[in-house]
């Protein structure tokens, strides 16, 4: 079909189910050849075989082959010759799996999320993939949530920067090019507000919270051209996304003005009948349809009922011809008409997979995501040691990569104590398992020889963290401790050489409180395929920790959700921090503040923050405050800092959070070097959401800051006037 097909012309052509086939998404094995492999849909649901032919796209296939092979038995069978999407969850990396996304952003580098991103998007479209479920931007608060290791954390401009940089790479600036796919954003809205911290739990949120905290991140990829858009499973005030007028009509379509295409989650029709809105498929079919869903992933409703709805009268058939529309001009936009097999090629695919450029890509990613929490000098660590420990579950370990990790695969993934051996191939390296990271696993077995290791080491490398499977989709935990026996095995260690340092890999951020005495720890998230030789770097000196905190890590899981930029209560807390003060907003036996806040991240060098200048001491809509903060690197290594501007507005008709992100640089410095960056405030940055959810600015006072949460290097005032 040519390149200027008409679409028009093309969907009056259609037969109705040929409409509603494009409105169907079905998982791979629906389109198997083999009769001894049907398996999901087409078993479960019975969808004869002129029907699978009529499907508009698919989802969790393995490869360019398999793309290939599906492809064109489709368009085979297919009278209209109309290609089928492929869409896949790329969400840190396709086979070169690059840090979990909470981990990536903790980079706050968006250049090097564009990078990993790119990476992304050319092997992707290698596959075969042309559309991904990317990015996940729910804004986050509850360390309990499985997902949260999909997000960019709890601030909601750095999810902005994070969602729109994603948006921008994988789309590029020509969607035809066959190096880039198209993206989803998801899962709108509010997702990340799951009650206790419970995936898939309810959410209930003020409009103005929402507005304020939890919708900007979708907003910015909306208005960075994000093609495709994904509602949540959850319930928001009452109401699953999918179902949700205000969110997906008067929010989404009348106010935001999106005209891509909306996708449900998967059976996310389905569980409109488990909620209790919906007393079957028919109903559900309505109500997701009538909110503006075009797409729906594997569930039965499309398929069972929209054709019947139409003839009844009771769904306008224009309105099905709008959304076929809107499908079938993402699949021009792709160039799908032009080329239904787009990048997919068997070949690139497998060149670009781990190729030494991506793996370069993935070890700078992890080792810049990666968060130096605590180091009382031990790290780095000297090369010339002549015999390390490498202990806990994740010494020798390649179960690295994550959830979420797309065609990864563990065997791929550099371990860390292969790394250490490859960078001290002099030194005697030792391993020792210790224990499980698993919550009921009680065995010490393992003790005696980690201890016997440790007492023989010069250098001691703790491996800690949670399994792969503790954070992810349907994975919250209620205790976000270590798991298992691992605090006991950090403690005999430790005692038994305190030339010790911790390396813990995980989804989430984690209550490090009773290991917090090591005399390092160093956060590596789920770090990818790079992980191993990114602690080896970070280790012993040849990359210098970077990353900053985008969650803040609780002292006790009592204080979930736990977020930085929290409203003032009208009794806050001024004592000292671990000491109950009566009549005030505060645990008894515990403080308010996170163990480590948002914002903190220790790097090998000295980083000096000598000054920092206003413009003025007023500023106004016309004219924006500038400030320049000067940071010196007075120690002996070459280093990234993130020069971090926060403010807070003392006066407002709401209550206004204590602290707020406003901006960020990172910067690189030579040993001895000096810079000044430079940002401008502008009137615009101090708007928040008032009583009635307006977007205002009101004049006052406001203090700023350079630092990083409940850390103030800099500090002054200015009026807003
Ligand atoms: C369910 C998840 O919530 C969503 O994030 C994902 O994109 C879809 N499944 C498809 O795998």
């Amino acid at each position: 079909m040519a390149k200027n097909v008409n679409l028009k012309k093309l969907i009056s052509n259609m037969t109705l189910e040929e409409k509603v086939g494009q409105l169907i998404q079905l998982n791979a094995v629906s389109f198997s050849d083999s009769a001894a492999e049907i398996t999901g849909p087409v078993q479960k649901w019975g969808i004869p075989a002129e029907w699978i032919n009529k499907m508009g796209s698919t989802l969790n296939f393995s490869d360019a082959n398999e793309m290939i092979t599906i492809q064109k038995k489709h368009l085979e069978n297919d009278r209209n010759g109309i290609p089928m999407l492929f869409m896949m969850d790329v969400i840190h990396g396709y086979r070169t799996i690059y840090p979990i996304p909470l981990g990536l952003a903790a980079s706050f580098d968006p250049e090097l999320v564009y990078e990993c991103s790119r990476m992304a998007a050319k092997e992707a479209a290698a596959g075969g993939v042309n559309v991904t479920f990317t990015p996940m931007v729910d804004y986050v608060r509850d360390a309990r949530w499985g997902r949260v290791m999909e997000t960019a954390g709890e601030d909601p401009y750095l999810a902005c920067v994070m969602g729109a940089t994603q948006v921008r790479a994988f789309q590029g600036s020509d969607l035809s090019d066959k190096e880039n796919i198209a993206a989803c954003v998801k899962h709108y809205a509010a997702y990340g507000g799951a009650e206790a911290g419970r995936d898939y739990n309810t959410v209930e949120l003020s409009e103005r919270v929402l507005r304020e905290y939890y919708m900007p991140a979708y907003k910015a990829c909306i208005d960075a051209g994000v093609k495709m858009i994904m509602p949540s499973f959850n319930s928001l005030n009452g109401v699953p996304s999918i179902a949700n007028k205000w969110l997906m009509q008067d929010v989404l379509k009348k106010e935001w003005r999106f005209d891509g295409v909306v996708i449900s989650d998967y059976n996310a029709l389905g569980e409109l009948k488990v909620h209790g809105i919906a007393p079957d498929m028919r109903e559900a079919t309505k109500l997701a349809f009538a909110n503006g869903c075009d797409i729906e992933m594997m569930s039965n409703g499309y398929y069972e009922h929209l054709c019947t709805l139409v003839r009844e009268g009771v769904i306008d058939e224009k309105k099905v011809d709008a959304a076929v529309m809107r499908v079938l001009k993402l699949k021009k936009e792709l160039g799908m008409f032009d080329d239904p097999y787009r990048g997919a090629d068997p070949e690139r695919e497998k060149a670009l997979a781990l190729s030494p450029e991506h793996r370069a890509i993935a070890r700078r990613a992890a080792s810049e995501s990666a968060v130096l929490l605590k180091n009382n000098g031990v790290l780095p660590f000297s090369k010339d040691v002549k015999k390390v420990a490498i202990i806990g579950h994740f010494a020798d370990n390649n179960e690295i990569k994550g959830f979420w990790a797309c065609h990864g695969k563990n065997e791929e993934c550099v371990t860390v104590a292969e790394a250490v051996r490859a960078k001290l191939p002099n030194a005697e390296v030792v391993t020792a398992y210790g224990c499980a990271p698993l919550w009921n696993d009680k065995s010490t077995e393992g003790f005696a020889e980690a201890i016997e290791a440790a007492k023989n080491a010069d250098a001691v490398i703790l491996c800690l963290g949670e399994p792969q499977t503790y954070s992810g989709e349907g994975n919250s935990r209620a205790d976000i401790r270590l798991p298992g026996m691992q605090e006991e095995l950090a403690k005999a260690v430790m005692a038994a050489n305190s030339n010790c340092a911790m390396l813990i890999f995980n989804g989430r951020p984690l209550v490090l409180t009773d290991v917090n005495e090591c005399p390092a720890i160093l956060e590596m998230w789920f770090p990818g395929s790079e992980g191993g030789n990114a602690a080896a770097d970070l280790l012993f000196g040849d990359s210098v920790p970077c990353g900053k905190l985008t969650m803040s890590f609780p002292k006790h899981v009592g204080q979930c959700p736990i977020y930085y930029n929290h409203p003032n209560t009208g009794r806050p807390k001024w004592t000292a921090e671990d000491v109950h003060q009566a009549y005030a907003s505060n645990y008894i036996g515990c403080g308010n503040r996170p163990l480590y806040c948002f914002g903190h991240g220790l790097s090998y060098t000295k980083l000096d923050y000598e000054a920092m200048e206003l413009s003025d001491t007023k500023m106004s809509a016309e004219k924006p405050l500038t400030v320049k903060i000067t940071v010196k690197n007075s120690g002996s290594y070459a280093a990234k800092e993130t020069v971090q501007l926060y403010i807070r507005d003392l006066f407002a008709s709401t209550v206004r959070p204590v602290q707020s992100l406003i901006a960020f640089e990172k910067i690189h410095l030579e040993a001895g070097e000096e810079k000044t960056v430079t940002f401008t405030v502008t009137e615009e940055m101090l708007r928040f959401y008032d009583a009635s959810c307006k977007h205002v600015s009101e004049a006052g006072e406001f203090v700023i800051f350079t630092g990083y949460a409940d850390h103030k290097y800099k500090e002054a005032k200015f009026f807003l006037e």
